[in-house]
């Protein structure tokens, strides 16, 4: 039934949480990962990257946040985020649109190096989702 699905009970999240070994990704390099049925995009971002997300001012961004509250804690360059467009749901595509970040083809919203949306009809920012670090190595999703 639809209401089981939409609230899974505590024990079937905990079953749902994903180990991610993200030591070989190279910097400029993202992986993509399924977490509870969808698109989590792992991305060790270039000094770059992440100099160019910190420098946006707030008052640019349709949904403000700072870079530091979107990259993984004590790792700025690592960046987790679901991968679905916040406008109707399609994957946005990497290491593209105007803000070399991720763009989504489907209706052209624009996000950033820190997955913030900066042009098009997505409303919000590509959620971060629950992550902590199991080893210097792994990291767990959910
Ligand atoms: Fe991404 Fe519409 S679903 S812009």
């Amino acid at each position: 039934p639809l209401g089981d699905q939409m609230n899974p009970d505590a024990s079937a999240l905990a079953r749902e949480s994903t180990e991610v070994d993200i030591s070989a990704i190279e910097p400029g390099q993202s992986v993509t990962v399924k977490w509870r049925g969808k698109p989590v995009f792992i991305r060790n971002r270039t000094d770059a990257e992440v100099e160019a997300a910190k420098a946006v001012p707030m008052d640019e961004l349709k949904d403000p946040q700072e870079d530091v509250e979107r990259a993984v804690e004590g790792r700025e360059n690592l960046l987790i985020m679901v991968g679905i467009c916040t406008h109707l749901g399609c994957v946005p595509l990497g290491d593209a649109g105007d803000f070399g970040g991720w763009f989504c083809p489907c209706h052209g919203s624009h996000y950033d190096t820190a997955g913030r949306i900066r042009k098009g009809p997505a409303p919000t920012n590509l959620p971060v989702p629950p992550a902590v670090f199991v080893d210097d190595a792994t990291i767990k999703l959910g």
